[in-house]
């Protein structure tokens, strides 16, 4: 099952990813991921994406998509995977088409994970996530989280730098811009499932899964 979650900044990809990877066991690529791990070890890349993701500004095109094409060719992704937070353009939907087609894969299923867009700046603006295990939480809805402990693994948890009122702002313009569009480009290749994300995160997982399903 190769599988796209679509959406805005904090509309729940790496919430739902999560419960995919639990559910079907497919590798998790978040390019976010990939890249916030290319700054915490300072490399090369990490170096130049910094300056655009503290901004909330996209990472340049051919940077994200040689990422990307390396790791859909690593023989993990062979019987499946879930994309989130690629591709964020035209240009990285065009040349993930590239790929797959050179990989002889299809994509089975975009989700696109729809929330309004004030809900959005909350959650965003409320996230923890955890440095050890990666989990993902709210302070608002678990004020457990508050004291900066991971309920799962006893990790530290941290706010990401981008996830600042200003930043948010300018991610969601972004967002706007250059990745909505998408919407239309996979609803036109018939592979676009809506999801409601503006309920709490059981019952958008239980239409992801349904969603996945059929
Ligand atoms: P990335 O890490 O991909 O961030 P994003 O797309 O902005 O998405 P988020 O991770 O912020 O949100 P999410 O939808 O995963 O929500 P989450 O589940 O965490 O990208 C960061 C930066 O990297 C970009 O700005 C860019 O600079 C660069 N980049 C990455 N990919 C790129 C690309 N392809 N091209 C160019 N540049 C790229 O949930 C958010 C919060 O809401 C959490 O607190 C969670 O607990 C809570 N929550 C989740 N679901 C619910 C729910 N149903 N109800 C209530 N709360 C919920």
């Amino acid at each position: 099952m190769n599988v796209m979650l679509l959406g805005a900044p904090g509309a729940g990809k790496g919430t739902q990813a999560a419960k995919i990877i639990e559910a079907y066991g497919l590798p998790h690529i978040s390019t976010g991921d990939i890249l916030r791990k290319a700054v915490a070890d300072q490399t090369q890349l990490g170096l130049e994406a910094k300056r655009y993701m503290d901004a909330g500004e996209l990472v340049p095109d051919e940077v994200v998509i040689g990422l990307v094409k390396e790791r859909l060719s690593q023989p993990d992704t062979d019987e499946g995977f879930v994309l989130d937070g690629f591709p964020r353009t035209v240009v990285q939907a065009d040349a993930l088409g590239d790929v797959l087609t050179e990989l002889s894969k299809e994509l089975t299923a975009v989700i696109s994970v729809d929330v309004d867009s004030q809900a959005l700046i909350d959650r965003l603006t409320a996230r923890r996530t955890c440095r050890m295990c990666g989990a993902i939480f709210n302070v608002i809805a678990q004020p457990e989280v508050a004291s900066g402990v991971c309920p799962t693994c006893g990790g530290e948890l941290f706010q990401r730098d981008d996830d600042t009122v200003e930043t948010v702002t300018n991610r969601l313009n972004v967002y706007e811009r250059s990745t909505a569009p998408l919407i239309d480009y996979y609803a036109d290749k018939g592979v676009l499932r809506h999801v409601d994300g503006n309920r709490d995160v059981a019952d958008v997982w239980v239409s992801v899964d349904a969603a996945l399903k059929g």
